[in-house]
């Protein structure tokens, strides 16, 4: 009897340790080199707090959605931030990164529904 459980224990274990083992596969990222954001994740954490429902509407930010402001200007504007408005992310992006969020902030559009 004990035997038994045992055994069922042991495959138990083996099976979510599999699971666990192609989860991480699937999930594996890309070399840093052309790491591409999850930008939407990324604007939530790290520009969310300011720029309120994913850069669609206003908050301690200005609204990012339907921007007037050109590409060069947003870029810089990330890059240099704006002293005692907005942090600099200089460093904290790639410009390959950076104009992924550019372009992710070119195609907002309100919420549906
Ligand atoms: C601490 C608050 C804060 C955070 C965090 C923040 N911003 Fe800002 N952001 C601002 C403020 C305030 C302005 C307006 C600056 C000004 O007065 O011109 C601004 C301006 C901008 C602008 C220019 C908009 C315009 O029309 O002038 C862009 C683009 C922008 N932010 C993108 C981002 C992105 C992308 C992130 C995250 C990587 C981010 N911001 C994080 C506060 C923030």
């Amino acid at each position: 009897m004990l035997k038994l459980h045992l055994k069922t224990i042991v495959a138990v274990l083996g099976a979510s340790l599999l699971c666990a083992v192609v989860a991480r596969a699937q999930s594996a990222t890309p070399a840093p080199d052309d790491a591409t954001l999850d930008v939407e994740q990324v604007f939530a954490g790290t520009c969310g707090f300011c720029h309120s429902d994913g850069g669609r509407a206003a908050g301690k930010g200005p609204q990012l959605m339907n921007s007037p402001r050109d590409d060069d200007f947003i870029r810089n504007r990330i890059k240099q931030g704006k002293q005692g408005a907005m942090p600099a992310f200089n460093g904290a992006f790639t410009d390959a990164q950076i104009d992924q969020i550019i372009k992710y902030i070119r195609a907002l559009k309100p919420r549906e529904g």
